[in-house]
């Protein structure tokens, strides 16, 4: 993404109070979440729209749909988004009322869903090792996750407009999870819905739906898919001693003084 772009939509995107953004730093379930507004926002039905279009991604706006143009569409029926953007890039969150469900993830699972994304879809050739040593630096897509995550989670305590969900919260308990999010963008749910929500956003469900498993994106053959494993502590089967000695020490010291923890599972 190019400075050009972020100022585009820091001048051009317009937000309706009446939005809703699902916004996590990328590999953490952003789509998850994405399936799980769409369903319930058209009442447990996917339709026939691929998600990436049902929830469009804001920054991605400039190099796919024609440009922002393309969302920008009247306030009703209610717009719905998807975007990685750090809370301080994100239009609209400061001065509206617009909706942001933010999810997150533990950082150790998410540093190896996000390595085999660069392999398979950004032609990464590197070694799971030199992959730890970027990431850990923050020399990647969106920096580094930590900063990501606070700072969404500090603007989470103070202000109405954001819901800050943990994926394995969603994981362990995804009735619970859904019943939240209807109720925080304002959507009636009984048991009928909630229980085809959870069915269609499950993660065997998703991965054999076209519409919702990504397998429209262009990727490398040899690579895992899109929806990959789905799972908590997958990081077990990846992280060397060293590198969890490194990886704790830095969440150790960034999440000093605050009350956010993870589930490493
Ligand atoms: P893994 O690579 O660990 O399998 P994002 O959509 O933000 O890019 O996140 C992708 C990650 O979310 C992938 O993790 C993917 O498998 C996981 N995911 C997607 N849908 C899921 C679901 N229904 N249940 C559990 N995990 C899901």
């Amino acid at each position: 993404m190019t400075q050009k772009e972020l100022d585009e939509i820091a001048k051009k995107f317009k937000v309706y109070d009446s939005d809703v953004f699902v916004v996590a730093y990328p590999k953490s379930g952003t789509t998850w979440m994405e399936q799980i507004v769409h369903l319930l926002r058209n009442n447990g039905e996917q339709g026939d729209q691929v998600l990436s279009e049902a929830v469009p991604w804001v920054e991605g706006a400039a190099n796919r749909y024609d440009g922002l143009s393309h969302l920008m569409k009247p306030s009703s029926p209610r717009r719905y988004f998807h975007s990685h953007l750090p809370y301080s890039l994100m239009p609209g969150v400061s001065h509206t009322k617009a909706k942001y469900i933010y999810i997150a993830r533990n950082p150790k699972d998410n540093a190896v869903s996000f390595y085999y994304h660069c392999c398979s879809k950004l032609n990464y050739n590197g070694s799971w090792q030199d992959f730890f040593d970027l990431y850990v630096q923050g020399k990647v897509g969106y920096g580094f996750i930590l900063d990501h995550i606070l700072e969404w989670w500090h603007a989470s305590i103070f202000q109405k407009n954001i819901i800050f969900l943990h994926y394995e919260q969603v994981h362990k308990n995804i009735e619970n999870a859904i019943s939240q999010v209807a109720n925080f963008i304002d959507i009636s749910l009984n048991d009928t819905l909630r229980k085809s929500v959870a069915t269609k956003s499950s993660f065997a469900s998703m991965k054999s739906n076209s519409l919702a498993n990504l397998d429209w994106v262009p990727q490398r053959k040899g690579f895992p898919k899109h929806m990959r494993r789905g799972i908590i502590g997958d990081w077990r089967n990846y992280f060397s001693d060293a590198q969890n000695a490194i990886f704790d020490d830095l969440c150790k010291k960034k999440l000093a003084g605050t009350e956010l923890t993870f589930d490493f599972g």
